[in-house]
């Protein structure tokens, strides 16, 4: 590989919204330490700090939750359209084509002003969490519940889960995972999402493309491959045999490693937490004991930490969401840093375009296909 792959390192521009210090472990967002925010913060808020790069009083939070709530409906044709989707394609492709047709049904889809844009922003956070409560209910046969005005942003995703109002625990829990999912500076789907805006194109197709590129297991996909895992483990004493197969075998061990940290992710901290609280309510401490055996010896083996994928995973099973929602869940929280970068991009915007180093052949001409 050479010392560019991947543009590991490379600073591809400025951005105020968040910044990864991955010698000491340190995220913050708008320079609020991650900590501090899921200690204290409400998603809503996240969100708002995420667009302005400061926390809002409390007239422009409630105007926030109001406009979530306002804006947290799907139309009735965009159902109709996802009811057409077939019931066992995976759920972040029927969630690309979700989003994507989202954009069809805003008159304000190729507006590209800031106004607009903010409202887009406000619509697509809004109604990520609709969509995936919606396609789950349909994938499993169900009809969709309607989102409520009267709860928070999280118990409502829960609650159009379920069908029930969740407990605050519950909710409380989900708000805290939503606010540390919530942003990640140039992650490849932000990245992703910058590139399209970049263009010039609109808001939706920059979302598309984010969730495109969540979907894969080295990004966002991790944390179902996570919960897979541990399944597939089932014992701590099948974790050490299980685990040097793998490694022997040159395999990556999902929820392990990162490209910018090189210590405890702090993110995995909190939900290491959260982990063990939740499964020891819930009486499936095993999950837990199992998922920290995984920890130890990855560090001992491989000198890898455990990342946002890894303790995620176990935290949404015990809040009874369902493993082919853990990506999709993702982008219930990252839209919100997603659409947050569109706005930074389109405020200084240049179109980006890289070179390549070229390593194909030389002086090669052209033969006619008879004499080839
Ligand atoms: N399991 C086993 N080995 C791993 C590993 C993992 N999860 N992550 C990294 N490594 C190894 C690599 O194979 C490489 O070994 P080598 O030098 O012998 O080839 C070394 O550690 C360096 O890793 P590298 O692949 O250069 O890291 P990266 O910066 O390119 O990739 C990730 C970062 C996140 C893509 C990578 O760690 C990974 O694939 N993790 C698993 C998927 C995951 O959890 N993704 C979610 C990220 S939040």
């Amino acid at each position: 590989m050479s010392s560019t792959s991947g543009l590991r390192g490379v600073v591809a521009g400025n951005s105020k919204i968040c910044t990864v210090d991955g010698i000491e472990g340190k995220l913050t967002y708008a320079g609020i330490p991650i900590q501090e925010l899921a200690e204290h913060a409400s998603f809503e808020e996240v969100v708002y700090l995420l667009w302005h790069q400061r926390l809002p009083n409390q007239a422009e939070l409630d105007a926030l939750k109001a406009d979530l709530a306002a804006n947290a409906a799907l139309d009735p044709a965009v159902i109709a359209l996802l009811r057409t989707f077939p019931k066992d394609a995976k759920p972040m492709d029927t969630l690309r084509t979700g989003v994507s047709a989202l954009g069809l049904w805003d008159p304000e889809q190729t507006d590209n002003s800031l106004e607009a844009n903010f409202r887009k922003a406000i619509r697509l956070t809004a109604k990520m969490s609709t969509l995936v409560a919606t396609l789950e209910s349909l994938r499993q046969g169900k009809e969709p519940v309607a989102p409520r005005a009267d709860l928070s942003h999280a118990a409502n995703f829960l609650y159009m889960l379920s069908g029930e109002v969740p407990s605050e625990i519950a909710a409380r829990t989900f708000d805290v995972a939503l606010t540390l999912h919530a942003d990640h500076e140039f992650n490849a789907s932000t990245f992703a999402a910058r590139v399209t805006i970049a263009t010039l194109t609109d808001m939706y197709a920059a979302i598309t493309s984010a969730v495109g590129t969540l979907a894969g297991p080295l990004h966002g996909g991790a944390n179902e491959a996570v919960f897979r895992m541990l399944q597939e483990i089932g014992t701590i004493e099948n974790v050490e045999p299980y685990l040097k197969a793998k490694l022997d075998a040159k395999a990556k061990i999902m929820g392990f490693g990162h490209a910018v940290y090189k210590t405890t992710d702090p993110r995995a901290a909190n939900l290491k937490k959260m982990s063990r609280a939740l499964t020891v309510e819930a009486g499936v401490e095993h999950l837990f004991d199992l998922s920290e055996k995984v920890e130890a010896m990855m560090l001992e083996a491989k000198g890898l930490y455990a990342n946002v994928d890894f303790y995620s995973a176990s935290v949404y099973h015990v809040l009874g969401i369902p493993v082919e929602l853990f990506t999709p869940v993702f982008a219930v929280s990252r839209v919100s840093g997603w659409t947050a970068h569109v706005l930074e991009q389109l405020a200084d915007n240049r179109i980006i375009r890289p070179r390549a180093e070229y390593v194909g052949p030389v002086d090669q001409h052209y033969v006619p296909i008879e004499q080839r």
